[in-house]
C-alpha cells in the first residue's frame, strides 16, 4: 500500500466517528483532503448530515467541490469533531503541525473542538 492509499485508509477511519448532525472542523493538508472527499461523498449521497467549518481557503475550496455544507465559527461557534493530518507524532503523541501553512486556523478550529482526531500515515511516526 502507498502513502496515499494509508492517507486514504486514516481518513476513512476517521469518517467512521462522524454521526449525523455534527458540526465538524476541517483540516489541511493532503491527508486531511481524504477526509473531506470521503465526508463529501457521504454526504451527496444523502448519508449524512453535516456542517464544516474549513482551516483554510484550500480546504474551503475542496468542501465546495466535494459538497460538504460550510459554515464559520462566526455561526457555529462550538464544534463536537475536528479532523485533520499531521507533520510529525510521537509515541506520546505530541505533534508537530503547520507544514501546509495553515497552522493558526487550525488551532482556532481545534481550539473550538470538542474532540480532535489526528489521521497520519506511518511515515509521520518520529520518536
Ligand atoms: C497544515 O497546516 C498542516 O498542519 C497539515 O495538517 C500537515 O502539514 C499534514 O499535511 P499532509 O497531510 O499533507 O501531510
Amino acid at each position: 500500500m502507498n502513502a496515499d492509499d494509508l492517507k486514504k485508509q486514516a481518513a476513512a477511519r476517521a469518517l467512521e466517528l462522524v454521526r449525523p448532525g455534527m458540526r465538524l472542523g476541517l483540516g489541511t493538508g493532503s491527508t486531511a483532503a481524504h477526509f473531506v472527499a470521503a465526508l463529501g461523498a457521504k454526504v451527496r449521497a444523502g448519508n449524512l448530515d453535516v456542517v464544516g467549518v474549513p482551516t483554510s481557503e484550500s480546504t474551503w475550496r475542496l468542501a465546495v467541490e466535494h459538497g460538504v455544507p460550510l459554515t464559520s465559527l462566526d455561526e457555529t461557534p462550538e464544534l463536537d469533531l475536528t479532523v485533520d493530518g499531521a507533520d510529525e507524532v510521537d509515541g506520546r503523541l505530541r505533534l508537530i503541525k503547520g507544514g501546509g501553512g495553515a497552522l493558526l486556523r487550525e488551532k482556532i478550529v481545534a481550539a473550538a473542538s470538542a474532540r480532535m482526531i489526528v489521521i497520519a500515515d506511518e511515515s509521520k511516526v518520529v520518536e
